[in-house]
């Protein structure tokens, strides 16, 4: 014992416990200094002759030249793909679609690292995640629906199936190589080609995958990746194409669906989100508390389906508040790069002003702001894990998706208040449900008007499960079964019915 003691004396306990940092290399991407657009399997000058350049946003550094394409660039892209349409792809055997399917899967895997760290520096979300969750869901989504492509009459039983022809894509910033993933791998496999464009402060991980591509000696023209700003979705929104895919704002959703109204083009749209997630007061209350930290800070809450409205029982508001402070004031905000950090840097300038306005609009409102002490970096977009208490829910901070690391908490005392406070905005995207009772998750999933529920955890993904909302967080689904659909026309075999 007194050994013990003067063993102590000797190393003081520190006040606390620091982490050293754990950057993961920047070694193993090699960036292009500027970049062209991926047209017929190649990278070619943009016909605009205009690009910008994109940064790392936790650094402000800039990290290459990207090419802004114009209409001429789009309607190229939109004329090589339909010619690698008609030219073999949609006459390849469904077998020969799913070997290149596999390929993509397999390297993705193999260059998982590149992936990984190109998409945190680009993107500013933390390596872990893009690692563990980014990376391999993204080779996930290929692998399942290479699976697929050579099933479709089994998946669609006496229908027959037809490819669209070329498949618009217009993807957000927030999982770069994911959203890709979900638009890609289904509308190769029903034997579709594609154009896709990158949003504009997250083309890296795109113009990598064209990399992969070649690899993979996928035919010329069959992917093609143009870069550029809204005006360049905007144009592939009116070239010739024959389906457009959309994940990004309502507002812009609701653009898009204006502007194909009555053209013919089929369309899916995945948009915002407002998701409660809900805390009853007989659930396993720890397990919750780290539901709630992932539902809202993961990828700093740049997330459509984030649990940014937490709804808790009034019975266990004190404690749960309490666990989720002091769970907060764990969190590690920094260097994407760093294998530590839990919370990464903000995507963009323009999105920081827009969590920055919705926080300050949430104090003037007369909410109650709470942030862990953090020290941010002084260079790049940062923003403090915040929890908002005192919500109204007429409150901007309760109605308007921030997409950033804000909670804002309310209270129910029945599962019915719960319902009608969850149901109580214009979104429907996602949900998550937090009790013991199996029953009570049945009734509430029933109730909810949202497209993913959650139980007993949060923002779990799988290829194999469709995603999508109602109202105004748009149509249509991506992953599983459902997902093909949007991209095959379908015709009644009735001889096939009849005939047996
Ligand atoms: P956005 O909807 O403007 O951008 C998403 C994609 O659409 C980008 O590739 C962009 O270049 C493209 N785009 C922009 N205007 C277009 C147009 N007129 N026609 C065709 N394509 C167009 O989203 P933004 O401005 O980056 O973010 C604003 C807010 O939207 C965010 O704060 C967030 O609330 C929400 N958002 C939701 C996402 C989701 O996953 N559902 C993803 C990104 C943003
Ligand atoms: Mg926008």
């Amino acid at each position: 014992m007194a050994e013990l003691e003067q063993r102590g004396d000797r190393t003081p306990i520190p006040a606390a416990w620091e982490y050293a940092s754990a950057p993961e290399s920047r070694e193993i991407v090699k960036l292009e200094e500027r970049y062209g657009l991926f047209i017929g399997g190649e990278f070619v000058e943009p016909r605009s002759g205009e690009h910008y350049k994109t940064l790392d946003p936790s650094s402000e550094e800039p990290l290459a030249e990207i090419p802004q394409a114009g209409p001429e660039d789009v309607a190229l892209a939109v004329g090589t793909a339909r010619k690698a349409f008609s030219d073999g792809w949609s006459a390849a055997s469904p077998a020969e679609r799913a070997k290149y399917l596999f390929r993509i899967a397999r390297i993705l895997q193999e260059r998982s690292r590149e992936f990984a760290v190109l998409e945190s520096l680009n993107g500013g979300k933390p390596i872990r995640e893009s690692r563990d969750v980014d990376v391999p869901l993204a080779a996930a989504h290929f692998f399942y629906y290479a699976g697929w492509a050579d099933k479709l009459e089994y998946a669609f039983p006496h229908r027959r199936q037809q490819p669209l022809g070329v498949a618009g894509q217009i993807i957000p910033w927030n999982f770069p190589l994911l959203m890709l993933a979900w638009k890609i791998a289904p509308a190769l496999a029903a034997g579709n080609t594609v154009v896709l464009k990158p949003a504009e402060t997250t083309p890296l991980s795109a113009l990598l995958f064209c990399d992969v591509l070649r690899q993979a000696e996928l035919p010329p023209g069959v992917v093609n990746i143009v870069t550029g700003d809204g005006a360049t979705g905007a144009a592939l929104v009116k070239s010739e194409v024959d389906k457009i895919a959309f994940t990004g704002s309502t507002e812009v959703g609701k653009a898009i669906q204006r502007e194909l109204a009555g053209t013919g083009k089929k369309l899916t749209l995945e948009l915002g989100g407002k998701a409660a997630n809900i805390i009853f007061d007989d659930c396993a209350l720890d397990q919750a508390v780290e539901g709630i930290v992932n539902g809202i800070y993961f990828n700093q809450g740049h997330v459509c389906c984030a649990g940014s409205r937490l709804l808790v029982q009034e019975s266990i508001y004190e404690p749960l508040l309490e666990k989720l402070k002091r769970r907060l004031t764990t969190l590690r905000v920094g260097d994407p790069l760093d294998k530590n950090t839990d919370v990464g840097a903000i995507n963009s300038r323009q999105q920081l002003d827009k969590i920055e306005e919705l926080v300050a609009a949430g104090e003037e409102e007369g909410a109650e702001i709470y942030q862990p002490p953090c020290r941010l970096p002084e260079k790049g977009y940062w923003f403090a894990p915040t929890v908002f208490t005192n919500v109204a829910q007429s409150y901007r901070i309760a109605q308007e998706e921030i997409f950033g690391p804000v909670l804002s908490v309310l209270t129910f005392r029945t599962p019915d208040e719960a319902v009608e406070k969850a149901n109580n905005t214009p979104y429907g995207l996602s949900a998550g449900v937090w009790t013991e009772k199996g029953s009570r998750i049945l009734w509430m999933a029933q109730r909810l008007e949202a497209g993913v529920i959650w139980a007993n955890t949060y923002n779990r993904f799988d290829p194999a499960s469709p995603f999508g909302g109602y109202k105004e967080s748009g149509f249509g689904r991506e992953g599983g079964l459902h997902g093909l659909e949007p991209y095959l026309d379908f015709r009644e075999d009735s001889a096939d019915v009849i005939g047996g």
